[in-house]
């Protein structure tokens, strides 16, 4: 037997097939059509075409595999986190999905802190009032479009709205419900005080799930659309990161994992929710029963490198990949890039800072730095603003024993090793980097019994690949540069904020 890992990403939605030991069989990605800013720090996204994409790519999948439907066990997802997906009665869309990525909500932020109190709402939720969380979203649409409001009956995540087209059933998971303000994280259900000040009412909101328990079952309508058969248990799956770390193998207290996609995440697992007081991690519900995790996120990681790439990189001949040519210019920089520093925030920062208006840096120019030590300033200022995480791992004692990398950001190996040089501690690649899809099939592995729990999973089918050693004379400098950089941005913020 075989289970589907399905992960409704942003830019698109991938399907894996998986067999029990945790091999790939086949996989799909179907890109998503619409994703629209229709103002500055604006973003939406049409559930349906979700849905559109999600059928599309399991018949793919299915094909590549050369498996068939029957042959399914169980169809796991996960999702981007934080999308407010409003439904009416007949659980048609009121209006597109205002996603992750939106930040239009400060003022119900603010206005839900007051109401609260900041330190109130980190007792009941874990975490403060950002604009990524669904529930500032929520009541966005209630003050800004009181018609459209009116019409609400229910409330999803992304993901939750594919599996409820699939099965007909709304369901959401601990993980990334946590990631909607509403969650009590520490005791796993709603926050009825949340509720009750937001002024939201509890019946909006579908019942909880554990990741890894069967909440329904593919109805006729999700068959004719995927082409799955009719009855295939599936289960509520976890949020994108969640999953992921699932994935990697971050699933027991001092497990750590570190993925540089478009943004960065610092990701722990933990026995119990660990909290910031200043807010400045994420403290959520873990993929896992009776197990939570910290998160600390760079918003510009990967993207800092492709924003250079894009602005300064002319077109090559095609035949040269410009990541390689940069990295290769980049490999000939000592470490410390002479001198050279990048703050890596291009949208904002959320970990450390917690500050829409922080702006990147390239601090230290002189005449005789090349674009070589540019690029190398830029994957260095990446992964000091990635440690900043650890940094605050250590101050609330949360326990490092292994650091595993995800990623684009780990595919390529000068990377792989400035990370271990400024984190200062070995770290590993895994066999199979399928991210959160493979987290998902893994979910579903679990609730289809094919493994007897998550750990049990992780134990039997996540690989170490390669471990890489930081090197000592790198380190040290890596240590000097990081408390340069970490003087850089209260230097520059008032220069931004006015
Ligand atoms: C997590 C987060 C992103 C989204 C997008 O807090 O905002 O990982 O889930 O994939």
């Amino acid at each position: 037997m075989y289970v589907l890992g399905i992960d409704v990403g942003t830019g698109g939605t991938r399907v894996l097939v998986v067999d029990q030991n945790g091999h790939l069989l086949g996989a799909a990605t179907e890109e998503h059509q619409n994703f629209a800013s229709p103002q500055i720090g604006w973003a939406e996204q049409d559930p349906r075409d979700w849905w559109r994409a999600c059928g599309i790519a399991v018949r793919k999948a299915l094909a590549h595999a050369k498996v068939s439907s029957d042959q399914i066990a169980c169809v796991g997802f996960s999702g981007q986190m934080h999308g407010a997906v409003t439904l009416d009665a007949a659980g048609e869309p009121v209006r597109p999905a205002i996603i992750w990525c939106d930040v239009r909500t400060e003022k119900q932020c603010i206005e839900l802190t007051e109401k609260i109190g900041a330190a109130r709402l980190i007792q009941l939720t874990c975490n403060p009032a950002l604009p990524n969380f669904t529930i500032t979203k929520l009541l966005w649409i209630r003050e800004n479009e009181p018609e459209k409001w009116k019409q609400v009956r229910h409330v999803l995540l992304p993901k939750d709205y594919v599996r409820f087209r699939l099965t007909g059933e709304r369901g959401m998971d601990m993980a990334d419900a946590s990631g909607t303000l509403m969650l009590d994280v520490a005791h796993r259900r709603w926050s009825a005080e949340v509720l009750q000040a937001a002024g939201l009412d509890a019946s909006l909101l579908p019942p909880l799930y554990e990741s890894p328990d069967v909440c329904g079952a593919v109805s006729a309508e999700g068959a004719a659309a995927t082409g799955l058969k009719p009855g295939t248990p599936v289960v509520a799956g976890a949020g994108d990161q969640a999953a992921g770390a699932v994935g990697m193998g971050i699933v027991t207290p001092g497990a750590v994992s570190v993925t540089i996609g478009t943004s960065g995440v610092v990701f722990a697992a933990t026995g119990s929710p660990a909290l910031d007081p200043k807010g400045r991690l994420h403290t959520f519900c873990h993929a896992i029963p009776n197990r939570w995790h910290i998160m600390g996120v760079t918003q510009s990681a990967g993207l800092s490198l492709r924003w250079f790439r894009d602005n300064f990189v002319p077109p090559g001949d095609g035949k040269t990949d410009p990541y390689d040519m940069l990295t290769a210019e980049a490999k000939k920089v000592p470490p410390g890039a002479d001198g050279l520093l990048w703050t890596p925030y291009l949208m904002g920062e959320r970990t450390p800072h917690l500050d829409p208006y922080a702006r990147a840096a390239l601090v230290g120019l002189t005449a005789s730095h090349t674009r070589g030590h540019v690029v190398r300033a830029i994957l260095e200022g990446v992964a000091f603003s990635l440690k900043d995480s650890f940094t605050i791992f250590g101050e609330m004692k949360v326990p490092i024993t292994n650091i595993r990398l995800g990623g684009g950001g780990a595919k390529s190996p000068l990377w792989r090793q400035i990370q271990a040089d400024v984190y200062g501690s070995d770290v590993e690649t895994i066999e199979q980097e399928e991210g959160a899809a493979y987290g998902a099939a893994i979910l579903a592995g679990v609730g289809a019994k094919m493994w007897s729990s998550v750990d049990d999973a992780c134990k039997q089918i996540v690989r170490v690949r390669e471990r890489i050693t930081p090197q000592p004379a790198a380190m040290k400098t890596m240590n000097t540069s990081y408390a340069a950089f970490r003087r850089v941005y209260p230097a520059t913020k008032t220069i931004f904020a006015s």
